[in-house]
């Protein structure tokens, strides 16, 4: 089977494509036959720590969405032909984060992801696909999808008449959105282009600005919304936005603490947070019963999610170069 495997040797490209022999799935496991895989900023991040060791031979991508094509002995919630996705973190199942499953991310440090053709997971480590979704649009959930969810829905309990706030409009930004406009909330969306923030308004934003045109953001969003601010804000800038994220938080709203895309460690000033009687929600991913939820509410509002481009197997430099352009829309895609 083809694959993509992560290379760590100098002078030689970070991705290189590989044939590997088809897996056989065990007891409890199950063989997809991966048909669409998704990049996520998290893939841009590893890539660039593939030269400094430890990652040689790592199948990249968390994200990844196919048919089963064989089962291992004494699975009995899945058969041939079911369409399905693989969580992020395969061990994650349901209740609580433990530390003890950072090790199972898929394309992560210690466990192999979903650029592959076939790839075998624990019969528990997967959510049906939504029937009126392809699989193109399905590998757009596992990381993206479930961050938004379990940040904003099951942990944040947004709903009508909240106010949400999105930094940019990649992945993670585009389905906190399109939940939003489903619930009857609010949102605002900081972008650094027009036009993105053109089309973010056909997907219901309300109130959007041009973070490179009005750098006081913050400002802008306290005038636009009578200074009332964001119940919700998905936190995806990092250092370079938190300061302002938090001068945006409403009375008693909640801050879902995600992103990086400025860095890491973002040392705000958190005095606010207490004036505001204001919470802060550290999220990373979720479990696979928060997807499987996820997934009822994507049927039950016939939500597509947004595909910016997708790439075929012997595009997958471009499609990360595409996506490390910043020039995307929603998640870009590799159709395998
Ligand atoms: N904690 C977790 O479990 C978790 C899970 C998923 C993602 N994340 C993190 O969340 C962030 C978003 O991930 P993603 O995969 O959705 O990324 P993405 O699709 O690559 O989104 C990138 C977009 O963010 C916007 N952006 C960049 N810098 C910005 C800034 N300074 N202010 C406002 N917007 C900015 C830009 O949109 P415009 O062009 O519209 O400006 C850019 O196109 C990343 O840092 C990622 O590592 C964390």
């Amino acid at each position: 089977m083809k694959a993509y495997h992560l290379n760590g040797h100098a002078g030689r490209d970070r991705l290189v494509r590989v044939d590997l022999g088809k897996p056989e799935p065990a007891d409890g496991e199950v063989r997809i036959r991966v048909e669409a895989a998704s990049l996520n900023y998290r893939d841009l991040l590893i890539l660039d720590r593939a030269g400094q060791g430890g990652l040689d031979g790592r199948v990249p991508l968390s994200d990844g969405a196919g048919v089963i094509d064989a089962i291992g002995a004494d699975v009995l919630q899945w058969q041939v032909g079911d369409r399905v996705a693989a969580s992020f973190f395969r061990d994650w199942v349901s209740g609580p984060f433990k530390a003890s499953y950072v090790a199972s991310s898929l394309g992560g440090d210690k466990t192999d992801g979903m650029l592959a053709e076939y790839v075998v997971l624990p019969a528990t480590a997967l959510v049906a696909v939504p029937a009126h979704l392809s699989a193109v649009e399905a590998a757009t959930l596992p990381c993206a999808g479930v961050t938004a969810w379990h940040g904003l829905i099951a942990r944040g309990g947004m709903g009508q008449g909240d106010t949400l706030l999105v930094h940019g409009t990649g992945g993670v930004a585009l389905f906190g959105l399109q939940f939003a406009a489903a619930l009857g909330a609010r949102a605002i969306v900081i972008s650094s282009s027009d036009e993105k923030l053109a089309r973010a308004k056909a997907l219901g934003g309300s109130i959007l600005i041009n973070y490179r045109d009005t750098p006081d953001w913050d400002v802008a969003l306290m005038k636009a919304t009578d200074g009332a601010g964001a119940s919700h804000i998905l936190e995806l800038g990092g250092p370079g936005t938190y300061d302002r994220s938090l001068r945006s938080v409403a009375s008693g709203g909640k801050i879902i603490q995600i992103g990086v895309l400025t860095g890491f460690g973002p040392k705000p000033d958190l005095a606010r947070l207490q004036w505001e009687n204001a919470d802060i929600i550290g999220v990373t991913v979720g479990s696979v019963a928060h997807f499987a939820a996820m997934n009822r509410f994507l049927t039950d509002h016939a939500i597509h999610p947004i595909v910016d481009r997708v790439y075929g197997f012997d595009e997958v430099p471009e499609a990360y170069a595409h996506l490390r352009s910043g020039s995307h829309f929603g998640k870009v895609v590799v159709k395998l």
